[in-house]
């Protein structure tokens, strides 16, 4: 948590940069109005598939395009029922998740000070391809990584590596920027100098206040990084 620049920022994706309930949101018609909670519970079990297929080991790897889908299916069925078309439609929209208003003006910012910015997430590699494509984010990013490579999921410390590597730097002196409170939490304890944004107010949690710098959006990360 010191004062000092860093010479690159990684962001999470998912929640992070790109927001994931706007995919049922565009559906919402055909959800019904209980599909804030489907959406909850559609992300909640994509990472609970995420942590266990990490857990279970590599020769059961499924990529998170894989288990985006399953948790999907479970949801809707928690819901009345995963209709083939539905599926296929809200897996669409998550292929093409909008990015936050404010997620181009910070990477914007850091690239005007110089320093590297970069995506690092549990999403396959063609997720993430489409979702920065969509969001027309591409040009502002010096690395996309996905968890693909090393075949195992954050907060798994191989993931977090990934970052390291690419930019070729110590993770003191690299920030991560994350709206996931567990990811930041374990981000922090690898080392990086970590952002919590914490859009919709929260609880904290993870002693956060005391391991990240606390935002309320993406408006205010730059701030914590420019020299
Ligand atoms: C990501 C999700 C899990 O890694 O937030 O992008």
């Amino acid at each position: 948590m010191s004062g000092s620049p860093v010479d690159a920022v990684v962001f999470d994706a998912y929640g992070t940069l790109f927001d994931v309930h706007a995919a049922m949101a565009r559906h919402a018609r055909r959800l019904g109005e209980s599909w804030p909670s489907v959406s909850a519970l559609w992300r909640q079990k994509q990472l609970e598939y995420a942590w266990v297929t990490s857990l279970t080991g590599p020769e059961h790897w499924r990529d998170f395009e894989a288990l985006t889908r399953e948790a999907l299916h479970v949801a809707l069925n928690w819901n009345g029922g995963a209709e083939t078309r539905l599926v296929e439609d809200l897996m669409a929209a998550y292929r093409a998740l909008p990015a936050y208003d404010d997620a181009r003006t910070a990477l914007a910012a850091l690239r005007g000070a110089g320093i590297g910015t970069a995506i690092l997430s549990n999403g396959s590699r063609a997720m993430l391809a489409d979702a920065v494509a969509a969001s027309q984010l591409g040009p502002l990013l010096d690395h996309v990584l996905s968890a693909d490579a090393v075949r195992v999921f954050k907060p798994d410390p191989r993931v977090y590596r990934l970052a390291e590597d690419a930019f070729h730097r110590h993770c003191s002196r690299i920030g991560f920027v994350s709206a996931n409170a567990w990811d930041a939490r374990a981000a922090a304890a690898y080392g990086f100098r970590t952002v919590w944004v914490n859009r919709i107010n929260q609880p904290t949690e993870f002693a956060m206040h005391q391991i990240a710098h606390l935002a309320a959006d993406l408006d205010a990360v730059p701030a914590f990084f420019l020299p």
